[in-house]
C-alpha cells in the first residue's frame, strides 16, 4: 500500500522538520513520506532544509491574503493539489481556525515544547514556554505531540517525553535540551505511529 503523504507546516529554523527528514532516511519513519513543506515565512531556513532533501516547498504568507480565511483557503488548496493525507505543525507560528482543524480532524499533529497541560495555550511559544517553566520552578519539563483541534495545544495527547531541569539552565539551554532530548525523538515516532494507524484504517 502507498505511503501516507505528509505536509509539514513551518515558520522558522525547521529542526523538527530535519528530525522528520532524517527519520525518513533512517527508516524510523517508513509508513509515510514528507512530500510538501509549507512556510508562512519566505526566508525560513526550514525551506532550505526541505530543498536540500528534494522536498517540494510552498510559501503562503498572511500578508498576501486579505483575511485568515483566505490564508487558510490557500493552504487547503495547496494541500489538496498535493494529495496530502497528514499535516504536521513543526514550529508553525500561526493559529488555525476551527473551520480548518475540523476539515482535517485527527489528521493534524503539533509538537509543543512542554508537558501539556503545563505551559501551553495561547501566548506560550518559543522561549516563553521555557521562561515560564523556569520561573515556576518546575524540576521536570519536556515535550508533547498532540492532535490539533480548535483549542491551542488542546487536542488529544499522542506522546510525551520528560526532560530534567538543572539548576544552571537558562531558557536558551532548556530550549535546546528539550528539542534534542524530547521533540526530535517523539515527533518522528508519533508521525510513524499515526501513519501506520491511517494505513490500518484504510485497509
Ligand atoms: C519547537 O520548539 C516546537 O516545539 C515549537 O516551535 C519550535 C520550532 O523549532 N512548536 P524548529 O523550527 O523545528 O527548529
Amino acid at each position: 500500500m502507498n505511503k501516507i503523504r505528509i505536509a509539514v507546516l513551518v515558520s522558522g529554523g525547521g529542526t523538527n522538520l530535519q528530525a522528520l527528514l532524517d527519520a525518513e532516511k533512517s527508516g524510523v519513519l517508513k509508513s509515510g513520506e514528507i512530500t510538501l513543506v509549507i512556510s508562512n515565512k519566505p526566508g525560513a531556513y526550514a525551506l532550505e532544509r526541505a530543498a536540500k532533501a528534494g522536498v517540494k516547498t510552498a510559501v503562503i504568507t498572511k500578508k498576501e491574503c486579505v483575511s485568515q480565511s483566505e490564508f487558510e483557503a490557500r493552504i487547503r488548496n495547496t494541500l489538496e493539489e498535493n494529495g496530502i493525507d497528514l499535516i504536521i505543525l513543526a514550529g508553525f507560528m500561526c493559529i488555525l481556525s476551527a473551520d480548518f482543524t475540523r476539515r482535517y480532524d485527527k489528521r493534524i499533529l503539533n509538537v509543543h515544547p512542554s508537558l501539556i497541560p503545563s505551559f501551553c495555550g495561547e501566548g506560550f511559544y518559543g522561549l516563553r514556554v521555557h521562561e515560564a517553566a523556569l520561573a515556576y520552578g518546575v524540576k521536570v519539563t519536556g515535550a508533547t505531540v498532540h492532535l490539533v483541534n480548535e483549542i491551542p495545544d488542546g487536542g488529544k495527547i499522542r506522546m510525551q517525553k520528560a526532560v530534567e531541569i538543572s539548576e544552571d539552565d537558562t531558557p536558551e539551554t532548556l530550549q535546546k535540551k528539550v528539542m534534542k532530548e524530547a521533540e526530535w525523538v517523539i515527533l518522528p515516532r508519533s508521525v510513524e505511529l499515526i501513519c501506520k494507524k491511517i494505513k490500518e484504517e484504510e485497509k
